[in-house]
């Protein structure tokens, strides 16, 4: 969705229900007929920095404004301590940059020496202390007109009252340097992010600091690395790619403030960060080199999104001499990624600690440029299309022209065919459900689809019971037409939950400084992944119970006409290798269902199964910081499967079903 229609796609209501359950509801699998393939790249992750996702998110560090950059007047997230007041004061500096690209730094002047003063940061909505950790540290000081030889580094309470780590750093006087530093706890503290950083001194002079950094232990312990819980999280889905930078985020809401991928190379030194999209400004720790390895640690392809000459604000490039400079750093951008170090950025990447190119296989052109009102696009896409062909000719190229929720074909005219083309829907429940049947007529002549964006938009600040349904609904709907829609992926994916840290209400995966969690919505794309086949198995079903469906305002006005819907979704696919079959089966009903599944040709099959179930017992049920894990998939056996057998459904629940056929 673009920014500003975010709020309104809430829906203040609800939904009355009458269901008629149906008798001897059946689906047939009929193992004769040839299913169609489903991708290796079905279920992936797309991400781009909304919601605090990396800074104060997956990207690790800790501390809040590092170059002091994020209000030009203020050292927003930075405060003085001062023991007895008076003594200190702190306040940003442009006299002394470190280079031209952080010419801001915080200025500490003490005025006597004797008691103890300094600098705190905040953090992310505080800094998170586990017992036996290393964190790392390191900043820049130029101290003058001191009368010390060294600094004090600690983590503490908020309040003060507790010093969990502190070390003791040597000062050269008179210029610049940079200090480097661990801080260890011990065993017996109890975890918090109550803490705070502080950088602290008993003798009077002036200080200068700048880029001023904290990281606790990252995945496959990298150096600027990632946040290990969350990307647990995201390696227990098994995606199969990671579409980065963006979403809204690639583009920028003017040209100045686009995500620019060789600003975010090398040493955080080089790296000015700039304004993102979506309220803040990002540091660009989170680099293109950042995001590769990303892709690496969770081996998954990236999906490369281009800046293709289109800001939010309508700012657009017209196709021809002025857009070659955006061609050509897409190029350069591809060259970078996948080049060897024969080639100039594939040299710059071997420089920068990477020498093994990376495989890509997609390159995306823009992002939801369907929005665009200019009629720009098809001439900037063809001169992209041209350019990027012509190099790469492996390359599949994803159109961003498919539009957002949209009810049917959408294939724009394009002077170009391209390979792909990206659709974005972002629904409540109902409309999930009512639509899950979307892909099952399109066009099978035009270009396959990449569902690049997605979700039900139902609870705050990640998605609900009632979400997942829907979400599954709609997932049975893309694995069932995989033929066409090639890759899908969640958005928003991450959230940082505290308050005034999101944009956008309805996420995947919530977490504060120290805790994260996945919501319903999130187990249910887990299930879906996790379990499938490489083809689908057709299914006919019979005598699907209906509900009758109207959505409601919140004063109890209807506001649209009652609708029969089905109360089951389904789809099977079979692995072709070891024969197992997974059929996922929704529930969105508050009754349960037993439904008679005959397995027409499958063979033998063995008579002991495994059901995956993701339920609860009201809609609005959910998962958060303090409950967890209250919606997650159980497991149950099943000891009497065979050709012709029955199972029941409970009430609001999502299910595979996993069998095994005998060879
Ligand atoms: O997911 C949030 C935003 O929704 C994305 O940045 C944009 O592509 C879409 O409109």
């Amino acid at each position: 969705m673009k920014r500003g229609i975010i709020i309104t796609c809430m829906y203040l209501c609800c939904f009355t229900e009458m269901i008629l359950i149906a008798q001897n509801t059946k689906l047939t699998l009929d193992f004769k007929k040839t299913g169609v393939n489903v991708s290796s790249n079905l279920y992936g992750l797309m991400t781009e920095e909304i919601n605090h996702s990396y800074d104060g998110g997956l990207y690790a560090e800790l501390i809040k404004n590092r170059v002091f950059k994020d209000d030009p007047k203020v050292p927003v997230s930075w405060k003085v301590y001062d023991e007895i007041g008076g003594n200190a004061s702190i306040q940003l500096d442009y006299s002394q940059p470190i280079n031209n690209l952080l010419p801001v730094c915080l200025k500490l002047d003490v005025k006597n020496s004797g008691t103890r003063v300094g600098i705190i940061n905040e953090g992310y909505w505080g800094i998170p202390i586990t017992p036996k950790t290393t964190y790392k540290a390191s900043f820049y000081v130029k101290a003058d007109e001191v009368d010390t030889v060294s600094l004090t580094v600690s983590i503490e309470s908020n309040d003060g009252a507790i010093i969990y780590t502190s070390a003791q750093v040597p000062l050269i006087i008179g210029s610049w340097k940079k200090y480097e530093l661990e801080l260890n706890t011990s065993a017996n503290i109890i975890p918090t992010s109550l803490a705070h950083f502080v950088i602290s001194t008993i003798h009077k002079g002036t200080y200068r600091f700048n880029l001023i950094s904290l990281f606790p232990p990252t995945y496959n312990n990298r150096s600027n690395g990632n946040r290990p819980d969350l990307m647990r999280l995201l390696a227990e889905m098994k995606p199969t790619f990671l579409r980065f930078p963006g979403g809204n985020y690639l583009e920028g809401d003017y040209f100045s403030t686009r995500y620019q991928w060789k600003k975010t190379l090398g040493p955080l030194e080089n790296r000015p960060g700039h304004q993102g999209c979506w309220e803040y400004r990002s540091s660009d720790g989170m680099g293109l080199l950042e995001f590769l390895e990303w892709c690496e640690d969770l081996n998954v392809e990236p999906v490369l999104g281009v800046n293709a000459g289109y800001a939010l604000k309508g700012d657009y490039i017209e196709a021809g001499p002025f857009l070659k400079p955006f061609v050509d750093d897409a190029l350069e951008e591809i060259e970078y990624v996948t080049g060897d170090s024969q080639t100039k950025w594939g040299d710059l990447r071997a420089k920068d600690g990477h020498p093994k190119p990376f495989k890509i296989k997609y390159v995306e052109i823009g992002n939801e440029d369907g929005f665009d009102q200019s009629g720009s696009y098809d001439k900037r896409f063809t001169q992209f299309y041209d350019a990027i062909r012509a190099k790469y000719p492996n390359l599949q190229i994803i159109s961003t022209a498919g539009g957002k929720d949209v009810a049917g074909s959408m294939t724009p005219v394009c002077t170009r065919k391209p390979d792909v083309i990206d659709e974005h829907y972002y629904r409540n429940s109902l409309e999930m459900q009512e639509d899950a049947c979307h892909y099952d007529n399109y066009d099978r002549n035009g270009p396959k689809i990449f569902v690049g964006e997605w979700a039900t938009i139902e609870g705050e600040p990640t998605t609900n019971l009632s979400a997942a349904l829907g979400d599954a609904a709609w997932m049975t709907g893309m694995e069932r037409n995989s033929d066409l829609v090639i890759m899908s992926c969640y958005a928003p994916l991450f959230v940082n939950i505290n308050t005034g840290a999101y944009q956008c209400k309805c996420n995947l995966i919530g977490y504060d400084a120290k805790y994260s969690y996945g919501s319903p919505s999130y187990y249910a794309q887990k299930m879906f992944s996790n379990y499938l086949g490489d083809k689908v198995v057709p299914v006919v079903g019979e005598n699907i119970s209906v509900q009758t469906m109207a959505e409601k305002k919140s004063d109890g006005a209807s506001i649209t006409t009652p609708k029969q819907m089905p109360t089951l979704f389904y789809v099977a696919t079979q692995n072709t290798t070891t024969g197992n079959v997974y059929i996922k089966m929704v529930n969105t009903s508050g009754t349960s269902q037993t439904i008679t599944l005959d397995l027409k040709g499958a063979g033998r099959i063995s008579p002991h199964a495994t059901i995956f179930v993701l339920r609860g017992d009201k809609l609005e049920e959910t998962n958060s910081i303090s409950e967890p894990e209250k919606i997650i998939p159980k497991k149950e056996s099943i000891n009497n499967a065979s050709n012709v057998f029955c199972v029941t459904l409970k009430p609001y629940s999502i299910n595979v079903l996993q069998m095994e056929i005998k060879k």
